[in-house]
């Protein structure tokens, strides 16, 4: 037997206790960030058809969510938010009274031990549903869109907000936002770039989610091409320099590959977000039972974690949090 000693691991893992004590790469409960969708209204707690398991939740109700997911450890939540109005240059991005600046000024007060992250984008708050301020010929304006994403970032730190996570895909946006978030005073909120955020058809079920499809065209013209990943390593490293704090691949599953390389290039935390595309995958499977769900959530999130990122941002994280206890 000494010929095979590879193999001899792989029999001696048999044993849980040691398997459990050589895992290299695990995933818990810390390592979990939920996205949450809040709307208007009061008292509303509302099923999304093309997310079942997900919800939108008015301000008042995030409790019911925030705290079972606290209770299974984890502790960071990512906000999006259904505006009350839209218009061309999404302003309700960044007026006070919307539904992500009620929510974090509301769990802020109540959770101080919780850690609160804005989406910052525009395509939710505009109403041709683009990521930014769209220029005569169409197509979205780069530099006029620094501002109002500027705007929105401050306005979010202003309700409470730990980090901003600007996820529009604009060229200079991270300096843009660090110098808009530091005039206000607000240099201790750190930003997360979507450093690495491909033109993928895995944000479907989030479009209908957060309303937020563009009424006309795509977003190829921002978001990255998966066909190309030195073009998308050169882009996110530009937001290292620019001056990221930590730095978001998505879709995680598709872009394992870039997750590693971006390890290997940065020391910035980086973060796998598991998009509503691969949830419904995955949830469709689960439901039909085709996979295993216990094996198949841990499985796929400790992947995203041994490709290098350490934290992963998923619809799943209380579901996985429960299970890991
Ligand atoms: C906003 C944004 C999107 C997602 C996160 N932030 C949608 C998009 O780019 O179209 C997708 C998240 C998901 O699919 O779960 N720009």
């Amino acid at each position: 037997m000494s010929r095979f000693p590879a193999l001899r691991m792989r029999r001696m893992r048999e044993n849980p206790t040691l398997r459990n004590m050589l895992a290299e790469v695990t995933v818990e409960p810390r390592h979990l960030i939920l996205p949450i969708f809040v709307c208007p209204g009061e008292g509303v707690s509302s099923p999304i058809a093309s997310m079942p398991g997900v919800s939108h939740w008015s301000v008042g109700r995030l409790p019911e969510v925030v705290e079972p997911a606290a209770e299974a450890g984890v502790k960071a939540f990512l906000f999006f938010g259904l505006p009350t109005y839209k218009d061309p240059d999404g302003t309700s991005a960044f007026d006070p009274e919307q539904p992500v600046q009620r929510a974090l000024r509301f769990l802020s007060e109540r959770y101080p031990d919780i850690f609160l992250i804005a989406d910052t984008c525009m395509c939710e708050y505009t109403s041709h549903g683009h990521c930014g301020h769209l220029s005569p010929s169409g197509s979205v304006d780069n530099d006029a869109t620094l501002g109002l994403l500027s705007k929105a970032a401050v306005s979010q730190a202003r309700a409470g907000a730990h980090m901003v996570a600007p996820s529009d895909m604009m060229d200079g946006r991270v300096a843009a936002i660090r110098a808009a978030l530091d005039a206000e005073g607000f240099s201790s909120v750190g930003i997360i770039s979507y450093a690495a955020k491909l033109a993928s058809a895995f944000y479907g079920p989030f479009r209908d989610a957060a309303g937020s499809a563009p009424q006309f065209g795509d977003r190829r013209g921002y978001q990255l091409p998966p066909s190309n990943p030195k073009e998308i390593i050169r882009d996110a490293l530009m937001d290292v320099d620019e001056g990221a704090d930590m730095l978001i691949v998505k879709p995680a599953g598709p872009c394992l590959d870039i997750a590693s390389k971006l390890s290997a290039r940065t020391d910035l935390p980086l973060i796998g977000y598991m998009v509503s595309g691969e949830y419904m995958m995955m949830r469709s499977a689960i439901s039909q039972g085709a996979l295993d769900g216990d094996r198949a959530l841990v499985e796929y999130h400790t992947s995203i974690r041994r490709a290098g990122c350490g934290l992963v941002i998923t619809y799943f994280a209380t579901e996985l949090a429960r299970l890991l206890a």
